[in-house]
Order: C-alpha cells, then sequence, then structure tokens
C-alpha cells in the first residue's frame, strides 16, 4: 500500500466533570488526511485545504506526530501528507489532536502496522504539544480510540474505555471565533483547595458509576465541573443563556467543550438532542453568532480508513 485516506475525529474534551482526563470523539466532523509515500525521505505537508493551519514542518501537528514516530522507528522513510482541515483550530473540539491522530494513524498503517493503537498516542501528543503547548491526551485519546474514554496523563497515557449508554447524545455548538487552549488555559488557576478537588473527585466518581449502572439521575447530579468552567465562561459567546436554556429543556449538562469556545449538552434520547439543538440554534441565530451544531452519540468511530 503506498497511499491511504483516513478520517480522524472532532472530540469533546472534559465532558464536565473530569479536566484534562474524560473525552469522547464527535460523529460527523473530522480531519481528512491524504498520506502517500514519497522518495524525499521526509515528511512534507503537500497541501492544505479547508481551515489554514501551517505548513512547515516543525509547526504542523501532523508532521511533528508522524516525524516522532519514524524517530522512535528509526524508520528513514518520506511521507506526504494533503491535510482537508475540516476542524477549525481555537475551536475546543480537538482541531489539532485530530491531525495528529490521523498522521501517525494513517503513517502506522502504511509501515504495515509495526505498533498497535493504543502506542500511538505517545507521537500525537508530539503534535498536540506543539500546538497548544500544554498536552493533556483528552483529546488525543477520544480522536484515536474513539468513543468516551478516561486517559491518565500521568502514567504512559493510559486509556480506558468508558461504556457510552446508547440513548446517551451530545449536542456541540461551535461558534466560529478562535479561543487558543494555551490562553485558555493562562486564565486558570494553579493550585485548588482540597474541598474543591473532593467536590471534583465525587462528581468524577458518579459519572463513571452512573455510565455503568444506567442511573441517569445520578449522572445529572455527577456531571459537574468546580474546577475551570467559572473561569473560561466569560470568553464563551452566550454561554449563560445557552446553558440556561438547555438545562430548562432537560439536558444532564451543559459546559464548554474543552477550552472554548465550543459548547456542549449531554441529553438522555436523541429526539430530545435534537430539540435542545435547535433551541440553542435559534439562541446563535437571534444574537447574530455564525455557528456550526452537532448532535453525535457517544460512541462515534475514531480515527479510520476511508
Ligand atoms: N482539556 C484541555 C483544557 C483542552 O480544557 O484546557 C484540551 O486538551
Amino acid at each position: 500500500m503506498k497511499q491511504i485516506k483516513v478520517f480522524s475525529p472532532a472530540s469533546v474534551s472534559n465532558v464536565c466533570c473530569g479536566f484534562d482526563v474524560l473525552g469522547f470523539s464527535v460523529d460527523g466532523i473530522g480531519d481528512e488526511l491524504t498520506i502517500s509515500k514519497s522518495k524525499k525521505k521526509k515528511i512534507t505537508i503537500t497541501k492544505i485545504s479547508g481551515f489554514t493551519v501551517p505548513s512547515e514542518n516543525n509547526k504542523n501537528t501532523a508532521s511533528v506526530a508522524g516525524q516522532a514516530l519514524l524517530d522512535h522507528l528509526g524508520i528513514n522513510e518520506g511521507f506526504d501528507i494533503e491535510i482537508n482541515k475540516k476542524i477549525k483550530p481555537g475551536s475546543g473540539i480537538g482541531s489539532s489532536a485530530a491531525s495528529a491522530v490521523g498522521a501517525v494513524f494513517g503513517i502506522n498503517k502504511l509501515l504495515g502496522d509495526p505498533l498497535k493503537k493504543e502506542q500511538l498516542i505517545q507521537f500525537a501528543m508530539m503534535g498536540e504539544f506543539v500546538s497548544s503547548q500544554s498536552a493533556p491526551a483528552d483529546n488525543v485519546a477520544s480522536a484515536l480510540h474513539g468513543g468516551l474514554i478516561l486517559v491518565n496523563n500521568h502514567q504512559n497515557y493510559e486509556v480506558v474505555n468508558l461504556p457510552a449508554p446508547k440513548n446517551l447524545y451530545a449536542v456541540v455548538h461551535h461558534p466560529l471565533i478562535e479561543i487558543k487552549t494555551s490562553d485558555s488555559r493562562v486564565v486558570l488557576p494553579k493550585n485548588v483547595d482540597l474541598e474543591t478537588a473532593s467536590n471534583q473527585l465525587s462528581s468524577i466518581g458518579g459519572f463513571i458509576h452512573s455510565l455503568h449502572s444506567l442511573d441517569f439521575l445520578l449522572m445529572k447530579s455527577s456531571l459537574t465541573d468546580h474546577l475551570v468552567e467559572k473561569y473560561r465562561a466569560q470568553y464563551v459567546p452566550a454561554f449563560l443563556e445557552v446553558n440556561d436554556t438547555a438545562m430548562a429543556k432537560g439536558a444532564l449538562c451543559c459546559s464548554i467543550s474543552g477550552s472554548g469556545p465550543s459548547i456542549f449538552c449531554l441529553i438522555k434520547d436523541s429526539s430530545e438532542a435534537y430539540r435542545i439543538r435547535t433551541e440553542i440554534d435559534k439562541i446563535y441565530s437571534r444574537l447574530g453568532i455564525k455557528f456550526n451544531s452537532y448532535v453525535t452519540s457517544l460512541d462515534a468511530k475514531g480515527v479510520h480508513v476511508i
């Protein structure tokens, strides 16, 4: 095989109660990468369509991640990468992670799968780091594995695939402004007190139990963020109005996706999800905010060949 085309999905990270450690992939939006073997003995970004990202080898998340994989394998081969960049950078839905994951997944496939999928995360993280400076693996793990994941950032990026209830859906709204992850992390406090940490521990524990027990009341009460939302909400267009509307209409939670500006809600049942999406669409339209919106199950596919 000399050429491969892959789809690498957008993702929502944090998921209210799991700052930097929870995430899920999103159906229907992702970057497409066409990767070809080349004689040039290096990775070259030959074309970028869609949204603009750097094409220099040391700045593009896909080439940095791909080169990290080649260096690790000790392989002196070249690859050309065409990126159809469909996820806007600075969207809060894992734009840089998607390209980085697409590159390592595609190159590994062209090399005949020398590494298992779960071994690719560390190389995709090199690309993620170039783009966002900080490097939690929540978006990368979501794009790589698909579905709902828990990732351990301090120990080899171990990933747990969490059970996603079949009737659990997310609505994602992406107002088309850019917030850099690095900027969005600067507004966060460096430390939290023990009471805040304890509250967050009970939230994430409760949420994970609710996924196994299908206890949606516990899920709703557990989907709370004591760590970041209050510091970031002011930068997210219409956050309070969207949040109030979604919760009043029956969402289980409504919070910022990753570092923003995207907002997501979790909702039981797909018909309810489409109804709440329409209500939020109306808010953005009334306020004249350009946006895209998506409805996704929580077991959307991770990166795959197309
Ligand atoms: N979880 C990160 C944050 C974003 O909220 O800053 C993506 O890794």
